[in-house]
């Protein structure tokens, strides 16, 4: 059947991803913690954005010593947040404005504090023991595998009721499930079918290869290979929702990516971030340099076409470069966060991204012209499209945590608790509320947020970004990316110079592109002009220092 975009049967094919925090995105009752209902009243907003998809960060009942990757009830809503009354209210209100929403799908691990834990410790036979990995003989040195190297020192802790050990990939309070028990797969099928009850459109699958790694024990209806649940997971999906996706975090080199999209059957993860795209962008920011990420882009694996990639230059956690060698790492840290205090995990950067480009409003927004330009459905994470900075003070990840940034007046128009009572504070310096916020940059027809709903629009209105082939096209500048995206007879073109130096560049257009008999021209899609392309089919480009220039190729008269 062909394709039609109008369907939208595969709407993240070229959806516009927005990640929320309920707890810091906007408190409705003034308790100083954001919540389900003052998110829905934002949905207004989200829909001027022209956000298409919400992805909720976790809201389930925590103790919050992982910002909620810790969880006690996969069932439950936390009570701090709100009642899963107000988010069929949100969901609802999100579906009257055609936005999806999808939520963080944890459980490769629970919190310490679930009841099947505490249960699992009273005793060797507790029916709970077998929903977590249990070793009676004294783990080997383990150091190498911790995800968090300053906090942890192994992947297996001793529990001194029981006398064995207990695994878990993160946090020594968060014990990892075990997939090989059938009972604890029942219950995650049972979680996932209930959320998609209540009108979740899907999940985004937190650590996902930490969740399938002990899957190879198991029983009978997934013998001996890990994917073979994750297949499951994907069919059950399916059936009861059919547009449901699974949007995986797979921080893996590209050949073992393309196994967690299912190979060639496509009947796996349905998205994955492309966190290798995300890695090699940096460097090329750092070098001025567009070859890294051109590379990257060129050496992604062919995927089903019904999957698709989620592009992202920030999310919630550290920016990792931890697939980048050391010493390109180390460029990276140089260029964007030199002090320690930005730096995380040895791998990674605590910072936003205006920030670390200095504040430059022509590189940031030659960025996030790269996000929304690059094959692929971009993701934002909340506060982004106005250019928060991050609070350097707080500990780890909570420093791009802060609330988001409404009016310039207290709180930012987060709250109206008084400040000491803030689930977070505010960002404390020149990227605090008074300086970025939603309503100045709103007024503004200038303001990175005016951009930013251009980009987005301009994305929705080009289908070839989403769904098209992807190309990198030849020129003779190394600062300079310059690729194309066809699909169904039609062809977009996207030229960015990473570097602060203007370039002139000539660009030969695709022999197809040529074959008809009209001429062909280029429409510039942002600064809404006409290019020439010269007889000798090459159109030559001036760009600025960080010009962005989205072109689509049209035939016959401008
Ligand atoms: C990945 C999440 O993005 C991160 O925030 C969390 O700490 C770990 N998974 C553990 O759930």
């Amino acid at each position: 059947m062909a394709r039609s975009v109008s369907t939208g049967d595969l709407w993240w094919k070229n959806a516009v991803i927005y990640c929320v925090d309920v707890e810091t995105y906007f408190d409705s009752d003034g308790d100083g913690v954001g919540d389900l209902v003052g998110l829905t009243k934002r949905i207004d907003y989200l829909a001027e954005l022209g956000v298409t998809c919400l992805w909720l960060m976790p809201f389930y009942p925590t103790p919050d010593r992982d910002d909620g990757y810790d969880v006690t009830d996969l069932f439950g809503v936390d009570s701090r947040l709100g009642t899963h009354g107000d988010l069929v209210e949100l969901v609802r209100a999100a579906d009257d404005r055609g936005i999806r929403v999808i939520a963080d799908l944890v459980v490769n691990h629970t919190s310490a504090q679930h009841p099947w834990f505490k249960a699992a410790r009273r005793s060797k036979d507790n029916p709970y023991r077998d929903y977590y990995v249990w070793r009676s003989d004294p783990p080997p040195d383990t150091s190498d595998k911790v995800v968090f190297p300053d906090k942890e020192d192994g992947i297996w802790s001793y529990d001194e009721r029981t006398g064995e050990w207990y695994l878990h990939h993160f946090f020594s309070h968060q014990p990892d499930l075990n997939f090989a028990n059938p009972a604890v797969r029942e219950h995650i099928a049972k979680s996932l079918g209930f959320w998609l009850q209540l009108g979740l459109a899907g999940f985004r699958v937190d650590a996902v290869p930490f969740l399938i790694a002990d899957v190879d024990t198991a029983a009978d209806d997934v013998p001996g290979d890990p994917h073979a649940y994750l297949k499951a997971l994907r069919s059950f999906l399916g059936r009861r929702r059919g547009d449901a996706i699974l949007l995986g975090e797979v921080n893996l080199p590209h050949k073992e990516q393309r196994a967690y999209f299912g190979g060639s059957d496509g009947d796996e993860l349905t998205m994955m971030f492309d966190f290798i795209g995300m890695e090699a962008l940096y460097l090329s920011l750092a070098r001025e340099d567009a070859r890294p990420l051109a590379k990257a882009l060129k050496a992604r694996p062919k995927i089903h076409p019904d999957c698709q990639w989620a592009t992202f230059v920030r999310n919630h956690d550290e920016l990792t470069l931890d697939k980048l060698s050391e010493s390109e790492r180390q460029e990276v840290f140089a260029a964007f966060g030199p002090e320690p205090s930005m730096q995380l995990y040895g791998r990674g950067l605590k910072r936003r991204v205006p920030p670390m480009m200095g504040g430059d409003p022509r590189r940031v927004r030659m960025i996030y012209s790269l996000l929304f330009s690059l094959p692929g459905t971009p993701t934002l994470y909340y506060g982004e499209e106005i250019g928060m900075g991050e609070d350097l003070e707080a500990e780890g990840r909570m420093a791009v945590r802060t609330p988001m940034q409404w009016e310039p007046t207290r709180n930012g128009g987060f709250s109206t608790a008084p400040p000491r009572r803030l689930i977070q504070r505010m960002v404390p310096d020149g990227y605090g509320p008074e300086h970025v916020n939603v309503a100045d940059q709103k007024r503004d027809p200038d303001s990175l947020w005016n951009f930013m709903r251009t980009l987005v629009q301009t994305y929705r209105e080009c289908p070839e970004l989403g769904w098209g082939e992807f190309t990198v096209l030849a020129q003779p500048h190394r600062e300079v990316l310059a690729h194309r995206c066809h699909w169904e007879g039609s062809s977009v073109v996207a030229v960015h110079n990473l570097s602060a130096q203007p370039a002139s560049t000539q660009l030969a257009m695709d022999p197809g592109d040529l074959a008809a008999d009209e001429p062909v021209w280029l429409e510039d899609l942002i600064a809404h002009e006409a290019l020439e392309v010269g007889t000798d089919g090459t159109v030559e480009l001036a760009l600025d220092g960080y010009a962005h220039r989205w072109l689509r190729v049209r035939q016959g008269t401008p």
